[in-house]
């Protein structure tokens, strides 16, 4: 497949890393970027055949066959109705929209013309992340209670992010879903989630938005996700993830602490995505790429095209977050919960959501099992009918 790129800044050049990073027949021929000395840099650097400032121009040129949106979030929407009007598939970065009612209008756009839309959610590729989500399903953490994500940095690179107009928000939208897509993960993608309580504050930045958020996310099997995000974190990029499942629990530490280590005096150049020192004890991380998911992701999303078949992020997963976090701005303006509005819901529409209790036998709940220091074994359950808790020790 021949792919064009547009846009030529941060996330480009992460994209464009993983594409050429690997012998592989997709190639990325083409870029474009309103400002035609950086197309043309952006092309020399990555061995482009082809650079423009005109975007429609190179969505419909007969070599592309898929298009990779890079571009600030209040141009996603033209772009993928571009990809959609030259009938080339697309997969553009996230948030998918700046509002659900926006990323709606894509997902409809792809589907009516027929064509693949992919949510580039790289933190749902993470090596760590895809060994979790098997783990999860295959059980090893039995039903999952409740999923946290963390996102946390000191604010991001470029000018649009901080001007809510073009962003669609502040670090909720920009961070949040992330955040919001990988416990909706984790919780399973077949549970509707129903409400949102959310907390947001300006608490660094001279900017009308966010710069800290809190959420809830209460899903129909009684599930719950929860997302922490901040553009007022010091010290680096902070992703952590915790589940916890009745039968276990799993704790991803994804950036600042990956077990590669190291000190200098300062005499080297970049560490790591938004690290903000070069001396003293450093986090680098050993392929930074692969362990932010961009060379899983666009695997998936290559093999999804070429065997027609939905990738694990689709348009409609980034719809799906869009409309969830809009249920979080509505929350935390009220103060109250609010409802998460899907239209189309495609996953379960009933679910059992009373407690995950385990029998002990055929007359008992068990409540709970502790190995004393004793060594011994002692139960604590309860009746199935009169209700009478009891403590059974053993050995
Ligand atoms: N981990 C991730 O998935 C991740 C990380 C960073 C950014 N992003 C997303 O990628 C997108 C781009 O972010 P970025 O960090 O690359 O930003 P950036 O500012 O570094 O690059 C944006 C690109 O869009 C171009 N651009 C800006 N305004 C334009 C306009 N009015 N018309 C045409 N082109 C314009 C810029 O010239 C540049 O090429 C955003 O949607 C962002 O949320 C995703």
């Amino acid at each position: 497949m021949n792919v064009a790129m547009l846009g030529s800044g941060f996330i480009a050049r992460f994209y464009a890393d993983a594409l050429v990073a690997q012998r592989a027949k997709d190639k990325l021929i083409s870029v474009y970027s309103r400002n035609l000395d950086k197309a043309k840099k952006f092309a020399d650097d990555y061995q482009l055949s082809f650079y423009t400032d005109d975007m429609d121009l190179l969505v419909s040129r007969p070599d592309v066959d898929l298009v990779v949106i890079s571009l600030p979030n209040n141009l996603h929407e033209a772009a993928v109705a571009a990809c959609a009007k030259a009938k080339k598939h697309v997969l553009c970065t996230k948030p998918l929209g700046r509002n659900a009612a926006e990323a709606k209008r894509m997902l409809d756009m792809v589907e009516e013309a027929g064509i693949m839309g992919g949510y580039l959610e790289d933190l749902c590729y993470t090596p760590k992340f895809l060994k979790s989500a098997k783990a999860i399903r295959d059980g090893s953490i039995g039903k999952v209670l409740w999923a946290k994500s963390r996102e946390a940095h000191p604010g991001p690179h470029s000018d649009w992010f901080w001007d809510a107009e073009q962003s669609g928000g502040g670090a909720m939208v920009d961070l949040g879903c992330h955040c919001v897509e990988i416990a909706r993960n984790f919780i399973g993608k077949e549970i509707r989630p129903l409400e949102v309580m959310c907390w947001t504050a300006t608490q660094v930045h001279p900017i009308q938005a966010e710069d800290s958020a809190i959420g809830l996310i209460k899903y129909a099997n009684g599930a719950m996700g929860q997302f922490e995000v901040s553009w007022c974190f010091r010290g680096g990029m902070d992703l952590r993830d915790e589940v916890m499942g009745t039968e276990g629990t799993i704790w991803l530490n994804n950036f600042l602490r990956t077990g590669f280590e190291m000190f200098s005096t300062g005499k080297g150049g970049y560490v790591a995505e938004k690290a903000e020192s070069s001396s003293g004890w450093l986090f680098p991380v050993g392929d930074e790429v692969h362990e932010l998911g961009y060379t899983n992701m666009f695997t998936d999303m290559f093999n999804s095209i070429e065997n027609k078949t939905e990738p694990l992020e689709s348009f409609y997963d980034g719809y799906i977050v869009n409309a969830i976090l809009d249920a979080a701005y509505a929350s935390a303006k009220t103060g109250r919960w609010e409802p998460v509005q899907i239209e189309g819901w495609r996953g379960n529409t009933t679910e059992d959501n009373g407690p995950a209790t385990a029998s002990y036998d055929d007359d008992h709940y068990l409540i709970k099992k502790e190995i004393l220091p004793s060594g011994e074994h002692k139960l604590i359950l309860k009746h199935k009918v009169t209700g009478e808790v009891t403590v059974r020790e053993i050995g």
